[in-house]
């Protein structure tokens, strides 16, 4: 395991970004970039995580990136739409750093590329909640899966893994980076639109029976769709992964859910998106994601 310290910027201190920063931040040097709210209540009173992690991190924390700032990794959390004002922020870096996303929805490791040459993608299927400027509630246990993007080498993604590892998080590397977030687009579609629309925790999506079937329906669409797209999946696989991150994140509100309760825009553009519009393109039916889209949107223009 990896025991020297590594510099670590997180761009996008929201639920997730705070969550990998906070556990980071017990071993190396995080630098969170956020909201001043959040930034306030972090350099004040440290950040809280509750729910399935209890701690104090102690984090430093700012709204914008320090010009002095050298981090060996710079993790992009903020929203896919959000992807490239970020890179923008981050261009001094995009030579020196690697830079690495877990981000939702596809189309972030695209264009952070764009920018930076070092790329690491990767999922992640942890749950977290943003409670208030300086908590974060760990929702649902979750692992990550990371691979080359562009530019990095094994050792790269080794040293990742073992540094997020050592902050308890599981994650496995893969040779086959554009399978594995296809993969992750079929759970978030299934999961996400639905329990938005619905108003519940993910839990209540297999727990309910008429909405565990209308999962499975479009847990299908979306890997025909994928299939299509190239990416190695399989159907029975991807039905039983989107129920078991149901299931492991039961109490948990997913992130549209808590972007429509804030009136925020959600991701349904990076999440469904891709697969209407991958489905058009080798005319798959899906009226599902279809309908799912559309309602999301009208949710958020109500909003
Ligand atoms: O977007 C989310 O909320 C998460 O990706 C997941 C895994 C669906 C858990 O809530």
């Amino acid at each position: 395991m990896h025991r020297s310290r590594v510099k670590v910027l997180v761009f996008g201190a929201g639920a997730m970004g705070s969550f990998f920063g906070g556990l980071l931040s017990k071993h190396h040097d995080v630098l969170l970039i956020g909201r001043s709210d959040h930034v306030k209540a972090i350099r004040a009173h440290g950040l809280r995580i509750s729910g399935k992690t209890s701690m104090i991190a102690r984090p430093e924390a700012a709204t914008a990136v320090p010009s002095n700032a050298r981090p060996d990794f710079v993790f992009i959390t903020v929203k896919a739409y959000d992807t490239a004002d970020a890179m923008s922020a981050l261009e001094k870096l995009a030579d020196r750093s690697i830079f690495v996303t877990l981000q939702n929805g596809l189309g972030n490791a695209e264009t952070i590329a764009k920018t930076a040459h070092r790329v690491i993608a990767g999922t992640t299927t942890v749950g977290v909640m943003f409670v208030g400027p300086g908590e974060v509630r760990h929702g649902g246990i979750g692992d990550a899966v990371v691979g080359v993007w562009s530019h990095v080498g094994e050792k790269d993604l080794v040293r990742l893994r073992d540094v997020l590892a050592e902050a308890g998080i599981v994650v496995t590397v893969t040779s086959d980076i554009r399978s594995e977030l296809w993969a992750k687009l079929v759970v978030n579609a299934s999961i996400n639109p639905l329990a938005a629309i619905a108003g519940i925790p993910n839990g209540r999506l297999v727990r309910d029976k008429r909405l565990a079937e209308v999962m499975d329906a479009i847990c299908r669409e979306a890997v025909a769709v994928a299939k299509a797209e190239g990416a190695k999946l399989d159907v029975e696989e991807l039905r039983h992964r989107t129920a078991i991150v149901a299931k492991r994140t039961a109490a948990n509100r997913g992130s549209m859910l808590q972007d429509l309760d804030r009136h925020r825009r959600t991701e349904i553009d990076a999440i469904v998106g891709p697969i209407v519009r991958s489905a058009a393109k080798h005319r798959i039916p899906v009226p599902l994601s279809q309908a799912l889209y559309a309602v999301v949107r009208a949710r958020e223009a109500a909003g």
